[in-house]
């Protein structure tokens, strides 16, 4: 059942579904679309005029005229589409909306069928593009379209052809269209964000070059044309449905994704609207439609975190140019509500810095204090005139102009303090990272144990104490997380946005597309991790291309333990690609994602030819050592939450993230456990992510004997399925404990784990592959679901491998499994 959520109690409200729904039936339903009266040629409308003046859908639902516009300065008033039915009037679309029209203005529908804005001198404001000849009439459908149309009824334009912010249920997005956001919330005119699907396929969201609406950075993708699977699969359209769903369309009608998650509710019982926010997030809006005429309370966002896109717009936004999701000197910060993804951005200043314009916070903050002068240190160092002052949890990333190691926060106050062109230093594990102003892309991460120190002008004020009320209720919340875990954990779970500037640069060249979400990386120096691993003493793993090493980093009064994974082959080498490039693509896509059960990235080091990853450090290794060596083994129920972590963490690999990634590589040693037997992927996409191009020309193989797909060895498109596949065998590997292939102590007809998993369920014997475990054998029904998904996992045919999402269903016992068809060859290609 859905729920609702409400961060601003003044606009949005919560309320039980349920009531409504139920309401709701008993309401009177409109099932088929009355025809809209027609508006002939010839008819106008006037802004201001005395008597109610608009043009209404059918059922009075939506109004076709004049808006004024709230808080505009000379009478300003936009031509419009709005909700009509609700207290708000909300607008869904407008014509004029960086040139207001003041009273008088007229829109008509003339003689000759053109549809005309003018304002009160007759001057042209606004006409539709791209209108046919022979508009006859025109008509506002009650989907909230205004059409012109002709003679037979054909329409030549709809107001949905032209969106401004908001989409409608039945609207339908090509490409080339953009939604651009209102500059604030009650300011209409164009502003800072853009949401748009790309003639080239790709579902993005941008900052624009605001004043100008032009693509600036990506911050958010909702799917990346050529992805690894299907280079055809690319977006060709959006839908919004009438029940509520958005979603991105193949041109041959499949359903790519959806970008505000798979939830929706009908259109019948709730108004909706998808808009492209000021901003920057894209959210579902729901109104029931019983709830008009009582004073509804407003438009609630559905408590979905895939309904508000992207989920943090504090830490997606983070591009060269701009001052972030806020203005520059501002940090952002998502106020948390019950669920801190579903919260509202807000825009803050540090400590005495107040907001240059403040009718408008994005502008941004500036000093409320004189500047440190370098010409006056004569006079004394900065220690007389300045404090220091912490914003826990604060960073702005980009931009140092100089970094110290191995310092205190003490140290790091100091070295701000006593610098004449310091305005903040950020103090993260033991580094300390002086900025200047202007500062980019602030944003407080609640929990995260990076801080900014923040250099203001004595005041004698008492006033200079830094409000944490707030805070603490926050810092609460966390701490219950923090609780139980280590302290590196406590650095990985909100961890900061360190990038080495250069390092972002050189990998970001404008106009790519490179969602930037959530590149939460720190920036080691070769010589830092060779000091934090003792000189690569320490090992943990070894892979085909890559050894992962123990390392200690020192902080004061803690250390932090990571795992440092050191290349020791190029990468792409094969490929004859610059592997330098190669690195940063992967290394991109695994810091854009995070899942409790993958594996974080925490840090990149790329130095000449030394390519590192450092990760959060597992203490309890991997479940192949778990698994196969370790005594006692872990228990049936421990087990069987490990598969179903594993099966999510895929299908966040396949399905949630921004782009599709197959690992292409899953199998015991590759899985992670924390100290809570939490199961996490590691090695996610590294040198493991394909590209398209790939697909076909690749003539290795990818993956582990044992666990890898037959289609390897078929020349056969690479899909997600190959995981699929992996994952079954590690499932059964999982309730049998045993590896896939062992041929010590096991019968012949059992060495090969698939098949003899095959054998015993066809004879109805699972209790055999679990014979020794007490636990299993009383929990006979599991066993023998886990066993059959499974073997669906493993069929030999791709298509007949279920998704990974049906695979968790299926694991968590919420779908039936039904009986898998018998093995075919895979036996003999494996
Ligand atoms: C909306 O904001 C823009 C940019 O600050 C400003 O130029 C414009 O006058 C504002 N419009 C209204 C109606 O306040
Ligand atoms: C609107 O005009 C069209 C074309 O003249 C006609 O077919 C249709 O019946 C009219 N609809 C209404 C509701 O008058
Ligand atoms: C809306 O789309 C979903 C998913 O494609 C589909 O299941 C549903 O039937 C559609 N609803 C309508 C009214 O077309």
């Amino acid at each position: 059942m859905a729920s609702y959520y409400s961060p601003q109690p003044k606009f949005y409200y919560y309320y039980s579904s349920l009531i409504i729904l139920c309401l709701s039936t008993l309401l009177f339903r409109i099932n088929s679309q009355p025809a809209p009266r027609n508006i002939s040629l010839g008819s106008s409308l006037t802004a201001g005029a005395a008597s109610k003046d608009y043009w209404l859908s059918p059922s009075g639902e939506f109004a076709f005229g004049f808006q004024q516009v709230a808080g505009s300065s000379a009478n300003g008033f936009l031509l419009a589409i709005w909700y009509n039915k609700i207290a708000q009037k909300t607008i869904v679309w407008s014509a004029n909306r960086n040139e207001l029209v003041s009273s008088g203005s007229t829109v008509k529908l003339t003689k000759d069928g053109s549809l005309m804005l003018a304002d009160p001198s007759g001057r042209q404001i606004w006409g539709p593009n791209g209108v046919g000849a022979g508009v006859s009439y025109g008509a506002l459908f009650d989907t909230g379209n205004f059409v012109l149309a002709n003679r037979n009824a054909a329409v030549l334009w709809g107001s949905f052809d032209q969106p401004t912010d908001t989409i409608l249920p039945t609207q339908i997005v090509k490409r080339g269209t953009e939604l651009i956001s209102k500059y604030s919330s009650t300011n209409y005119s164009t502003g800072r964000f853009k949401f748009t699907l790309q003639n080239d396929g790709n579902l993005v969201a941008y900052t624009t070059f605001y004043p100008q609406t032009g693509s600036n950075f990506p911050y958010w993708a909702g799917n990346i044309a050529g992805n690894s699977v299907n280079f055809n699969k690319s977006g060709y359209r959006v839908m919004f449905n009438q029940s509520g769903l958005v979603y991105l369309m193949a041109k041959n009608e499949t359903v790519l994704s959806y970008p505000l998650g798979t939830d929706g509710e009908s259109t019948q019982d709730f108004f909706q609207r998808a808009t492209m926010d000021f901003d920057g997030v894209f959210r579902k809006y729901l109104y029931p439609k019983s709830n008009t005429s009582s004073g509804g309370s407003g438009w609630a966002m559905r408590w979905n975190t895939q309904a508000i896109q992207p989920p943090n717009i504090c830490t997606s936004v983070r591009g060269l140019f701009g001052g972030g999701a806020c203005g520059v000197n501002s940090y952002c910060h998502m106020e948390s509500g019950r669920e801190e993804n579903a919260a509202s951005p807000s825009c803050k200043c540090p400590p005495r810095y107040v907001f240059m314009d403040p009718s408008d916070e994005s502008k941004g903050c500036m000093k409320n204090f004189a500047s440190h002068d370098c010409r006056a240190e004569s006079n004394g160092s900065g220690d007389d005139q300045f404090d220091i002052m912490e914003i826990p949890s604060t960073n702005w990333p980009d931009f140092f102009y100089d970094q110290l190691e191995s310092q205190t926060e003490g140290m790091c106050r100091q070295a701000c303090l006593s610098d004449c062109l310091c305005d903040v230093a950020i103090f993260f594990g033991g580094f300390c990272w002086k900025k200047r102003m202007p500062l980019t892309n602030g944003r407080m991460e609640e929990g995260a144990s990076v801080k900014a120190l923040i250099k203001v002008g004595r005041s004698n004020s008492s006033s200079l104490a830094y409000p944490r009320k707030k805070d603490e209720s926050s810092l609460k919340l966390t701490g219950g997380l923090l609780i139980g875990s280590s302290v590196f954990l406590n650095l990985l779970l909100l961890s900061t946005t360190l990038l080495f500037f250069s390092w972002w640069r050189r990998n970001n060249k404008r106009g790519q597309l490179h969602p930037t979400s959530s590149v939460n990386l720190l920036s080691f120096s070769y010589s830092q991790l060779e000091s934090a691993t003792g000189g690569f003493k320490e090992v943990l793993g070894r892979g085909a291309s890559a050894t992962v090493y123990k390392g200690i980093l020192q902080n004061v009064g803690e250390t932090i333990t990571i795992a440092v994974k050191k290349m020791d082959k190029l990468w792409g080498v094969e490929e004859g690609e610059d592997d330098n490039r190669e690195f940063t693509t992967e290394v991109k896509v695994i810091a854009g994602t995070n899942h409790k059960n993958l594996v974080k990235l925490v840090g990149v080091c790329s130095e000449g030819k030394n390519h590192l990853l450092v990760y959060e450090y597992m203490s309890n290794g991997s479940l192949a050592s778990l698994l196969f060596k370790a005594d006692p083994r872990p228990n049936w129920y421990t087990r069987a939450q490990i598969a179903i972590s594993v099966a999510r963490g895929l299908v966040y690999l396949h399905e949630e993230c921004s782009t599709q990634i197959i690992h292409c590589d899953i199998k015991p040693q590759n899985i992670l456990l924390d100290e809570s037997l939490t199961a996490k992927i590691s090695d996610f996409g590294l040198a493991k992510l394909l590209k398209v191009e790939q697909t076909r020309t690749m003539t290795a193989i990818r993956g582990t004997k044992g666990y890898v797909a037959p289609e390897w060895f078929r020349n056969m498109a690479i899909t997600t399925k190959v995981d699929v596949y992996s994952f079954g065998v590690v499932l059964l590997e999982l309730v049998c404990c045993r590896r896939g292939f062992e041929m010590e102590g096991y019968e012949e007809e059992e060495m090969v784990l698939v098949d003899w998993a095959h054998e015993c369920y066809g004879d109805r014997m699972v209790g055999r592959l679990v014979e020794k475990d007490e636990e299993a054998m009383k929990d006979l029904v599991k066993v023998e679901r886990f066993v059959k998904i499974g073997l669906w996992c493993v069929q030999e045919d791709p298509c007949l491998r279920p998704e990974m999402k049906k695979v968790v269903h299926m694991l968590e016992g919420a779908v039936e499994v039904s009986v898998p068809p018998s093995p075919a060859s895979y036996i003999n290609t494996v």
